[in-house]
């Protein structure tokens, strides 16, 4: 009788185990489908998977997520998976790529007096330029890409750029005569022809080989660009001249943007804003980081003189003329700041 008992009490557990089993199942499935999101929407990144920009996406992709209850998923392509930034912002002006992390310099092409906040030697250090765009200047500024389709949401850190070569810079004769990539922007090739030297435009996923190929003997980017592409394996010198400080910005797509409430909208502006701090923590920390594995490799930094910076300065002039001719009340403005 005894035995009977058991036998049958572990059938019944091994019934109500399978029950709750198949409860649970069923209720992850219903709950999946209430969840499921209303929007997926695409984020243009073209940096590597651990740079302070694609972090930033992450964190801002997740604040979304919870902040809409997951109505909201964004999915975060970086290494430029879908395409070059002059690529995503012409598909984001259509609305296939809702959001992005670009260069202003790209953004410049299209928007040309965005060019102002990009001028060579225009900031004195990283703290004028976070005054600059912090600023009401920043917000304006950040408006004017609706007349490119897109609704300028947070700006984020890119540091200072400088050059790197095959060869060494410590002056103006020395980079005479060098090819030096650039982005694909006119006013950095400008400016390239202005030191003397002769600007290749070459898109950001290309530079390692035309480095390593000697189809450029240089090219200039900020610590952390120089070492996740690995560009410090082929240009061995590096000079702080800091010529410019090129901000970023992330951007939703106006033809999405237009389709969101007011509720979300607020949300992605927010979230925006809160992973832009985020990035600039992890910027700080990045530029120092990617210095270091580059001087451990061996490479030769060379500071420029603050005579021989001048010189590079005032080779400017005819850059700030033909870019800023009409903007010299914002230009006085951003200098004052
Ligand atoms: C920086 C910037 C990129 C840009 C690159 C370039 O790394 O973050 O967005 O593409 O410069 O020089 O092209």
């Amino acid at each position: 009788m005894k035995k009977r008992w058991k036998l049958l009490l572990g059938i019944a557990g091994i019934f109500l185990v399978i029950a709750i089993a198949v409860v649970l199942i069923i209720t992850k499935n219903r709950k999946t489908a209430e969840t499921a999101p209303e929007f997926v929407l695409l984020y243009a990144e073209n940096q590597t998977e651990d740079y302070p920009t694609t972090l930033g996406a992450y964190y801002f992709a997740d604040k979304v997520y919870e902040e809409t209850g997951g109505r909201i998923k964004i999915l975060v392509k970086y290494g430029a998976e879908l395409g070059s930034e002059s690529e995503v912002l012409q598909q984001m002006k259509y609305g296939g790529i809702a959001f992005a992390r670009v260069s202003l310099s790209q953004l410049a092409e299209h928007i040309p007096e965005m060019n102002v906040l990009q001028m060579p030697y225009l900031y004195s250090s990283s703290e004028h330029m976070w005054r600059v765009l912090e600023g009401q200047i920043g917000d304006e500024f950040l408006l004017k890409t609706g007349s490119f389709g897109l609704k300028g949401l947070s700006w984020y850190d890119a540091g200072a750029r400088n050059f790197y070569s095959t060869k060494p810079i410590r002056s103006l004769e020395d980079i005479r005569g060098m090819n030096i990539r650039v982005q694909e922007s006119a006013m950095m090739a400008d400016m390239v022809s202005a030191l003397g030297a002769v600007p290749s435009k070459i898109v950001y996923s290309e530079v390692y080989s035309a480095l390593e190929q000697g189809l450029v003997d240089g090219a200039e980017n900020n610590w952390p660009s120089y070492e996740s592409m690995k560009h410090y394996q082929v240009a061995r010198y590096y000079t702080i001249d800091e010529h410019t400080r090129v901000p970023e910005l992330q951007l939703c797509s106006s033809a999405i943007w237009d389709k969101l409430s007011a509720k979300d909208r607020k949300i992605i502006m927010d979230c925006a804003r809160d992973s832009a701090l985020y990035e600039r923590q992890l910027w700080a920390e990045r530029e120092k980081s990617s210095r270091k594995i580059a001087e451990n490799s061996g490479i030769t930094v060379i500071e420029l003189t603050a005579q021989e910076k001048a010189r590079f300065r005032e080779a400017m002039s005819e850059v700030y003329t033909k870019y800023c001719g009409d903007q010299m009340d914002i230009l006085q403005k951003i200098m004052e700041y």
